[in-house]
């Protein structure tokens, strides 16, 4: 069997690429229907480092317009609003609000929120000492069985 030139294959990869990039993908931001209003530190610490997966004001950057990136951003921040959407959580009742805030806390506080490959990209989504203190203060009332 003769293999093909590198040329051909290139060129294959090429068109692969490009015809991936037809695939459609959803990067709506949905209104925001309910403000979550806390403290302006926490406020900006979450802003800056959750928002961009966990509201509906999601900021998307030039690489969420590239196949196949485009299609793991697009499905980090869908399953990141279903899991918590700082966009809607004032529609909830009080009790879920604290507990979406103590759960909130305890990933950042493990460092296991922001995810590593974000925070890779975003360096400024490292949270401050002050600002994981200020959002324990917030959240760190409630705990997860309340
Ligand atoms: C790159 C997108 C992204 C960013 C940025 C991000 N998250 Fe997440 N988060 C996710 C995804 C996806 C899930 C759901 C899957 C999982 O648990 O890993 C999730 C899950 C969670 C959960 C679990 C909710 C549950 O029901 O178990 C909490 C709490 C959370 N994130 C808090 C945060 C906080 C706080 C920040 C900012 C410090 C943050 N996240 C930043 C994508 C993100």
């Amino acid at each position: 069997m003769k293999l093909p030139k590198l040329r051909t294959l290139g060129l294959a990869a090429g068109g692969l690429l490009l015809a991936i990039q037809l695939v459609p993908v959803s990067r709506a931001n949905p209104p925001v229907t309910a403000r979550f209003e806390v403290d302006p530190t926490v406020d900006a610490a979450l802003r800056r480092a959750c928002y961009d997966c966990h509201s509906n004001e999601t900021r998307w950057p030039w690489y969420s317009h590239v196949a196949p990136i485009s299609w793991l951003v697009a499905y980090d921040v869908e399953e990141g609003r279903e899991h918590l959407n700082f966009s809607t959580l004032a529609t909830e009742s009080a009790k879920e609000q604290r507990h979406a805030l103590a759960e909130a806390c305890e990933e950042a506080q493990e460092g296991e929120m922001a995810p590593w490959f974000y925070v890779a990209l975003h360096p400024e989504a490292e949270l401050t000492k002050t600002e994981l203190a200020a959002l324990r203060e917030f959240g760190g009332g409630a705990t997860d069985s309340d």
